[in-house]
C-alpha cells in the first residue's frame, strides 16, 4: 500500500489519473494537491467524495509551507499541477514560471527532504520545439530541447530541474513526455474541447491558420496506464515519451468532431494564427513499448466518438465553466488579436 501525492489532481489529466489510480490500486492512499485555478475543478472528482482512500487538500506548488504539509508520509509523488495552455503563456508568461518552474522545484525539495521513493515528473513533447512538415522525423528522449511557447520554455526548465535533483541528491525521479492530450474533463480551451463544447452552443469552430498543423493525439486513458506503468517498472532517473503515431492535422481532427455531431464544413472558421506556432509535433515510442511494454488501448476514432459522447451527455459540466473569466479569456484569444 503506498500514499501517493498527485498534484494538479483536479485539472484534466490528474482528475483522469486520480480516478484511473483508485481504480487500478484501490487499496492505495490518494491526495489530490490542488490549488484550483481556473483549470481545476472538484466537480471531475464529485464521485470520491465518500471514498476513505481519496483526500484534497486546497494548496500552492509554489508555497513552501503548503507543500511539506502535504508531503507527509508521502511515498510517491506524480506531479501534473501546471499552467497548461499555450495561448495563455503568449498572452500572460509570469504564472506559467512562477508554477512550472519556481513550483517544480519546491515540490523537488520538499519530495527530496521527505525522502520519497518516487517523483514522478509528467512533461510534454513540446519542450523539443517543432518538427517540419514534409519530414518523417520524430521525438524521442534523445532529441535536444528546443522550446518555442513561454509555456514549452517554462515546461522545459521544469525537467531540467528533475534531472537535476537526480543527479544531484538521487532522488529518485522518473519524466514522461507526453504528445496532445484528449478526453473528458479537459478544460474547453484546447483544441478538441474546445471544437466539441462550440459545436454544442452552436458556434464555429476557429482554426488557426491553415489548419495544417500536426499532433500525435492520445486518449488520457492510455497516458495514465503509460505513467502507472513508469511507474512499476520505469528506471529511477530515466525520461519515457508517450505517443501512439496519430500525427493528425488540425483540420482532420476538426472534420472528425463534426462529422461525430452531423455538422458540416460551414462551422469552420479560420482565424488569427497563433504567433511562433509549432508545425508537427510527433512521437517516437519505442522505449516505454519495448522496454516496459506499454501499448495504447484506444483507436483514435473511437477514442474522438467517445468524447464527443462524454460532452453531449455532460452539459452541466462544462457550460458552467463557460463564465465571465471565461467569455473574457475567448475574447481576447479569438476577437481582439486583430485580421487573420
Ligand atoms: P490542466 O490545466 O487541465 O490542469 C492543471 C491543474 O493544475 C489544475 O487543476 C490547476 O488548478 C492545477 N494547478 C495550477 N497551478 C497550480 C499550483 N501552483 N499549485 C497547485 N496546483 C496548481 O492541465 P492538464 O492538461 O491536465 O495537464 C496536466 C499536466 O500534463 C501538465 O503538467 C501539462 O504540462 C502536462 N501535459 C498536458 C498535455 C495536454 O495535452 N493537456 C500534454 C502533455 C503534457
Ligand atoms: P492546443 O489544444 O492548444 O494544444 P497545443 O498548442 O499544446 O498543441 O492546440 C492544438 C492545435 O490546434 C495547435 O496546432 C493549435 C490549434 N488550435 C486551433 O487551430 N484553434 C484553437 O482554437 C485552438 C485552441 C488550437
Amino acid at each position: 500500500m503506498s500514499k501517493v501525492l498527485v498534484t494538479g489532481g483536479a485539472g484534466f489529466i490528474g482528475s483522469n489519473f486520480v480516478h484511473y489510480w483508485l481504480k487500478t490500486h484501490p487499496e492505495d492512499e490518494v491526495v489530490n494537491f490542488d490549488k484550483l485555478t481556473y483549470a481545476g475543478n472538484l466537480e471531475n472528482l464529485s464521485d470520491l467524495k465518500d471514498n476513505p482512500n481519496y483526500k484534497f487538500v486546497k494548496g500552492d506548488i509554489a508555497n513552501s509551507d503548503d507543500v511539506k504539509k502535504a508531503m507527509e508520509g508521502v511515498d510517491i509523488v506524480v506531479n501534473f499541477a501546471a499552467e497548461s495552455h499555450v495561448d495563455r503563456s503568449i498572452q500572460d508568461p509570469a504564472p506559467f514560471v512562477i508554477t512550472n518552474v519556481v513550483g517544480t522545484q519546491v515540490l523537488l525539495d520538499s519530495a527530496k527532504n521527505a525522502k520519497v521513493k518516487r517523483f514522478h515528473h509528467v512533461s510534454t513533447d513540446e519542450v523539443f520545439g517543432a518538427l517540419k512538415l514534409e519530414s518523417k522525423e520524430k521525438f524521442n528522449e534523445e532529441t535536444k530541447y528546443s522550446p518555442n511557447s513561454p509555456y514549452a520554455a517554462s515546461k522545459a526548465a521544469s525537467d531540467h530541474l528533475v534531472r537535476a535533483y537526480f543527479e544531484t541528491y538521487e532522488l529518485p525521479i522518473t519524466i514522461t513526455n507526453c504528445s496532445n492530450n484528449f478526453g473528458p474533463y479537459q478544460y474547453p480551451e484546447k483544441l478538441i474541447s474546445l471544437a466539441i463544447t462550440n459545436l454544442l452552443e452552436g458556434e464555429k469552430v476557429p482554426v488557426y491558420g491553415d489548419g495544417l498543423y500536426v499532433r500525435d493525439w492520445l486518449y488520457v486513458q492510455d497516458h495514465c496506464s503509460a505513467i502507472d506503468l513508469v511507474l512499476q517498472k520505469g528506471k529511477v532517473g530515466e525520461t519515457y515519451c508517450i505517443g501512439v503515431d496519430n500525427d493528425t492535422p488540425n483540420i482532420k481532427v476538426i472534420r472528425l468532431i463534426l462529422e461525430a455531431l452531423g455538422f458540416g464544413e460551414e462551422k469552420i472558421e479560420h482565424v488569427t494564427d497563433r504567433p511562433g506556432h509549432d508545425r508537427r509535433y510527433a512521437i517516437d515510442a519505442t522505449k516505454i513499448k519495448k522496454e516496459l511494454g506499454w501499448k495504447p488501448s484506444f483507436q483514435f476514432e473511437e477514442a474522438i466518438d467517445l468524447t464527443v459522447k462524454w460532452y453531449k451527455e455532460n452539459q452541466n459540466w462544462w457550460k458552467s465553466l463557460r463564465n465571465k473569466d471565461y467569455l473574457d479569456y475567448y475574447k481576447r484569444q479569438y476577437t481582439e488579436r486583430g485580421e487573420k
